[in-house]
This record gives C-alpha cells, structure tokens and sequence, in this order.
C-alpha cells in the first residue's frame, strides 16, 4: 500500500485536531500500555479515550463466582488516570465471552430466573462501584437485538426474559450515579428492523425511568456498507434525543473492512481504486460524524484496534490480512488518516 512513511505517533494528533467537538479512541490491550511500547507511543499521541478490547469482558472479571481479577482493569485505570485519558467499560452483560457458571444452577440444570439476576446484579454492582469516577462510559448491555428484529434468545433472555435489560441498568446507576450507561449494538447502522428495536427498546425504557445514557453504535462497517442506509438508521436513533435531550450515541467499534462479509480471499490487491473507496468512505463517515457532533448528539469515536496489524478483523470472520483503520502496520498513518484529521476537528489545533 502506497502510504505516507510517518508513524503515529509522529503525525499530526486526531484527538487534538477534534478535540471539544469528539473524543477519538481505540480499543486496546493492557500489554498496550507499557510505557516503553510503540503502542503507547501511538496512545498518548492519537487518543483520548480507550476501551479495552477483550479483558474487561466478564469471563475475565469473574472467571469463577465470587472470584474478580481486577489486575487488568486497575492497570487500565491507572493508565487512564496518569495519562488524562476517558475510559469506557467494556463490557456488563453480553452472550459471548460471558462464564458458564452464570447460567448454572443446581445438579447441572439452568439457574433460575432470581438467581441469573441476583448474580448479574452483584458482578455489575462490584465492578461499576470499584471503578466509580474512574470510567466515564459502561457498555452496560451489549449485543442483545437480534439483526432481524426483536431481541437475542440469548441465554440471559431464555432465564430472565426481559427483566434483565432494565435491572442491569439499575445495578450499574446505583453502583455509579454519574456513569454514562449505554447499550450497545452492531448492524444498528446496515439493518433497519435492528435499528427499529433499538429506538423502541430505548424508547420504552426511558419512558419507564431506567437510567440509560446513550446508545453505542458498534459500527464495524467495510467499504461496501451502504452509507444512505447508515445515516437514515443512524437518524432514527437520533431522534429519541427530542423527548430524551441528554441521551447521546457513540461510535464504539469502528473499523472498516476491505472484504465483502462473505468473501474468502486470504489477501487483496490494493489497488488505486480501493484506496480511494477507503479514503471515500472514511472521510463520508467523518463528514456525518462531525454534523453528529455539532448538534450534540454524537460525541465520541473509538476504532476497534490500534492499527491494522492487530485488528481483529485478520480473524473475522476468517483468517485473512486486513486493512480496517487509519494506522497500517508498521504504525504507519495512511492518506485517510490525514482526510479524516482535515474534516474532523478545529482548524487551529491543525496547524
Ligand atoms: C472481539 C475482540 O476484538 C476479539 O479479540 C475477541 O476474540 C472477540 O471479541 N463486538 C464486540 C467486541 O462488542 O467485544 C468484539 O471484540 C468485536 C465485536
């Protein structure tokens, strides 16, 4: 790939360059943030906010009952203290990468509907009130509509129904009254009966009082993601801001595939004319981003990964190299990278 030789951490800054109009982020490990890291170097100069991607999740927080490994998550906050940079939380309850142990019961057969809901209530209330005033945001619920419509029949939905959405809420509001408390989806952007559920879900429990503070719209888009289609979805959760002004949507996972969903080619050409529909469709994105931002519904971005080397997208949905973000492997920043930095910010924080 024809790609400007400067690396990320020596370009000129994103989170800079946007800075009081969107918080920019990445999803990262903790082995990210050893100080003497590349990574890191990549870090303190590219972001100003960070989720991380896969130890937060509850197999790990809680990989057997009543026993918390919180070394990731204070290594991360520490981070985050020292270096002034947001945290997401990443995430509560989720179908996948969840223990088995929760949905467990006695001699072999599933838990009861109390007991899956008193466990869920103590896992949230533990971990949302360790990190109280240390992480901003909480993906309180994440992946929980199906792409057709309706919600997942997922094991939390086959015990507890749909009493776990509003209690989970509940039990992260009362462990940290000042939390941003999302739920989080993806296709809510490409499949309008998902985004249909997500307004109506949200819509209903708002109406009943439940302290949710935004939806997370995951956003692992490819270059062939219809962009009309995005922004007419993306409006239409928008649009609960009109009877909830202080709800707000962040982009949580964002990264670009080069595949079709379907395709099985191990690697690609990259051609003048996918460089410039990777260009195109960055810059489109940010362009709607940034009209987001400045009527206060949309106020933060995270990419779903440093760079392209490690971006998970090598592995999904099948092994095949990859090219989803603004930083390319060997850190190198790509000529979308510098689309994205003039559309983004504030003029003088680019010069
Ligand atoms: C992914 C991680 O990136 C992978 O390393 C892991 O193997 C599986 O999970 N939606 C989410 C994220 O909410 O947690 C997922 O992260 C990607 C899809």
């Amino acid at each position: 790939m024809n790609q400007p030789d400067v690396f990320a951490w020596d370009a000129p800054s994103l989170a800079e360059a946007c800075r009081g109009r969107l918080r920019i982020g990445a999803a990262v490990n903790t082995w990210d943030l050893d100080e003497a890291s590349p990574a890191c170097a990549a870090i303190r100069r590219q972001f100003d906010i960070l989720t991380l991607e896969n130890e937060s999740k509850p197999v790990n927080v809680q990989p057997e009952e009543g026993r918390f490994v919180f070394d990731k998550l204070d290594r991360f906050t520490d981070f985050g203290q020292k270096n002034g940079i947001t945290l997401r939380g990443h995430t509560l309850v989720w179908h996948s990468q969840v223990p088995g142990w929760l949905f467990e019961g006695e001699d072999g057969a599933p838990a009861s509907k109390e007991q899956l809901l008193s466990r869920m209530q103590a896992h949230i209330g533990t971990v949302v009130s360790r990190y109280r005033g240390k992480i901003a945001t909480w993906d309180v619920l994440n992946e929980v509509l199906r792409d057709e419509g309706g919600l997942r029949e997922s094991k939390w939905y086959k015990i507890a129904g749909r009493d776990y959405i509003p209690a989970a809420f509940q039990a992260a509001h009362e462990a940290d009254p000042d939390a941003r408390l999302l739920i989080n989806d993806y296709n809510l952007e490409s499949s309008e009966a998902k985004a249909d559920t997500m307004a109506a879900l949200v819509e209903e429990l708002l109406r009943a009082g439940t302290p949710v503070g935004g939806i997370g719209l995951q956003m692992h888009l490819s270059l062939y993601t219809d962009l009309e289609l995005l922004k007419k979805n993306v409006r239409k959760l928008a649009a609960l801001r009109a009877f909830a002004p202080d709800l707000r949507l962040e982009v949580t996972e964002l990264d670009v595939s080069c595949y079709r969903f379907d395709d099985t080619a191990e690697d690609l050409l990259w051609t003048d004319a996918l460089e410039t529909a990777f260009r195109e469709k960055y810059a489109a994105l940010f362009r709607f981003y940034g009209e987001l931002a400045d009527e206060g519904t949309l106020d933060t971005v995270v990419f779903w990964g440093l760079s392209d080397a490690v971006s998970w997208l090598n592995g999904f949905p099948r092994r095949h190299k990859n090219y989803p973000l603004l930083i390319g492997r060997g850190w190198r920043v790509k000529p979308a990278f510098y689309d994205v930095l003039a559309l983004a910010g504030n003029k003088e924080a680019q010069s």
